[in-house]
């Protein structure tokens, strides 16, 4: 994955849980003792970033869906602001911007080596009621929907969010 990933994850912990001892913390209880080195761009092992997840979820004593949330609202609101805010420009709702994932995860990561971005079909069940079909290997979909959570936040649309199984999302708008 990644390292901006676990560089919003670690700004996540500064700003909002505790500061940088709680983040040398969570490294520490995940066994990485030796110092990081993280670049945006450097591709970290998927077992390291989940082994930092996890550790996260024991020293915060929060579970996944709390842990998917807290950095889907991280992500969204505050982290892609910064880093990524050519994707919110011109789109008008929740649904326009949920649509256009699969295009951004490809084009975020197209001139990143060795990214494999997560790819996402998309499925209507009726006018108001998406399904987000999540595919990759590495099972997060507990982050997406954090993610998608933030994105209704940051829209300030109430969607309802929910996993429907292991590889798919329901979100209801409240509009068509
Ligand atoms: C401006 C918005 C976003 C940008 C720029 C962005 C970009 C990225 C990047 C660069 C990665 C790392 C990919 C890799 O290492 O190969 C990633 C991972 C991920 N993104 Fe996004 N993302 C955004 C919003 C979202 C949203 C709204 C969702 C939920 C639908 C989402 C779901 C995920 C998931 C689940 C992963 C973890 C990787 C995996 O499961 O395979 N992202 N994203």
């Amino acid at each position: 994955m990644k390292g901006v990933i676990l560089l919003a994850l670690k700004d996540m912990v500064i700003e909002r849980f505790g500061g940088a001892s709680r983040w040398e913390e969570i490294l520490e209880t995940a066994g990485i003792t030796e110092k990081l080195h993280i670049l945006p761009i450097t591709d970290i092992e998927d077992r390291i970033v989940m082994d930092i997840l996890n550790s996260l979820m024991k020293v915060l004593n929060i579970n996944i869906e709390k842990a998917g949330e807290a950095f889907g609202d991280y992500w969204i609101n505050v982290y892609a602001q910064k880093f990524y805010k050519a994707y919110f420009v011109g789109v008008k709702n929740a649904k326009e911007f949920l649509l256009k994932m699969d295009n951004v995860h490809t084009a975020s990561t197209k001139n990143l080596p060795d990214a494999s971005p997560p790819k996402f079909q998309y499925e209507w069940k009726d006018d108001n009621t998406l399904i987000m079909k999540y595919l990759s290997k590495r099972n997060l979909i507990d982050i997406m929907v954090g993610l998608i959570k933030g994105v209704g936040k940051y829209f300030n649309e109430e969607l309802k969010v929910r996993k429907i199984a292991n590889d798919r999302v329901e979100i209801v708008f409240p509009y068509t």
